[in-house]
């Protein structure tokens, strides 16, 4: 059976822009260190006000618009973050309050910066199972509020931002045609034995504090690049289709030195890779959303496109999720 389909997306920034020059001001960085060994060149960070609830509520609403649905038209939310509003309840509740849709399902996916891939999948799952008819699956992340300003390593790399999509439960109709819109093939992994590589030094149940990002890049870049090229390769195959065949690849935007010697390794020509990095730096669960949405707006993903969105992060977590829009 064909899988959900993509009826819309929305994405929403903080106003604030920071350039590299702007922490090379604070800290012992360059902007040439930054661009040659990330590619980032700005990022957004939110201000006083602006929440993961506030990002994905307005990227939520960008996507309604764009499905041309309002809230009463969904049930379920899920919403990937590493960053919640609170401990609990789940960021998703909020928003599902702020959009005046409650009574369905709202919980969050806690993947790092796979975890829209693994709420995408958790989506058309219930989607599948009749759990609901129309899902909002948001990614939306604010990590400069767990950022160590002081560690040049990390505080250069990421951004806050949110992306969400309307996804619709499958047409029964649509059988087992690969024409037809809609998820085509998941798969997700994880790997907990790499947690000391990339994780968040606090928690509720251990230091009863937020703590901040630590991460030893050079060993997660090796790591993403590998399991990156697998996770696309067992998506390709279970799809039964080649790199070739792929219109557009949506990555996590991570770094765009990862993107290329990805896309290399894959045989995929950069041309048909969604790069936001420049522009977002790492948003985490918000990247792929975001970069998804930007494609579609500005005109380069159009529908019957086959898109592969992939993204690796924290946990390890890892996946790739093909969709024909
Ligand atoms: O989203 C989750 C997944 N995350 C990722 O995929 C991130 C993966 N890793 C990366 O993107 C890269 O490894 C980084 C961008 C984090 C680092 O790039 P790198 O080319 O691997 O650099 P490095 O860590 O090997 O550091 C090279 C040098 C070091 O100096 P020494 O030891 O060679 O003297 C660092 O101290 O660059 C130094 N350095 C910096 N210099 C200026 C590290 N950060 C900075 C900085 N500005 N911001």
């Amino acid at each position: 059976m064909t899988g959900s389909r993509l009826l819309g997306t929305g994405s929403a920034l903080p106003e604030r822009v920071v350039t590299n020059d702007e922490l090379a001001a604070r800290i012992d960085t360059s902007d040439e260190w930054i661009v040659e060994r990330t590619g980032i060149r700005q990022r957004h960070i939110a201000g006083v006000g602006e929440t993961t609830a506030t990002l994905a509520t307005s990227a939520a609403r960008a996507a309604l618009d764009d499905a041309g649905l309002t809230p009463a038209d969904i049930d379920i939310i899920i919403l990937a973050t590493a960053t919640p509003d609170n401990t609990f309840p789940a960021t998703a509740t909020k928003v599902q309050n702020a959009l005046g849709c409650n009574g369905g399902i709202a919980f969050d996916v806690a993947a790092v910066c796979s975890g829209f891939l693994y709420a995408i999948a958790t989506a058309d799952s219930l989607l599948k199972t009749g759990m609901g008819s129309r899902a909002l699956v948001i990614g939306a992340e604010t990590f400069s509020r767990i950022l160590d300003w002081e560690d040049r390593t990390t505080c250069v790399l990421f951004g806050d931002g949110a992306g969400a999509v309307v996804l619709a439960a499958p047409e029964p109709e649509a059988g087992e045609d690969g024409d037809a819109p809609g998820v085509l093939a998941t798969r997700l992994h994880a790997d907990g034995a790499q947690h000391d590589l990339l994780y968040v030094d606090g928690g509720p149940s251990t230091t009863q504090t937020v703590g901040h990002l630590r991460m030893r890049g050079r060993e997660v870049f090796r790591h993403a690049v590998v399991n990156l090229a697998d996770v696309l390769n067992e998506v390709l195959e279970d799809a039964g289709i080649s790199a070739d065949d792929i219109d557009w690849v949506v990555p996590h935007q991570a770094n765009a030195r990862i993107l290329d010697a990805t896309a290399r390794k894959l045989g995929i020509p950069a041309e048909k890779v969604i790069v936001t990095v420049d522009r977002h730096a790492n948003t985490s669960a918000a990247s792929v959303p975001l970069a998804l949405d930007v494609a579609r707006r500005d005109g380069r993903i159009k529908p019957g496109d086959l898109v592969m969105l992939e993204a690796m992060g924290g946990g390890f977590t890892w996946g790739a999720t093909l969709l024909r829009v």
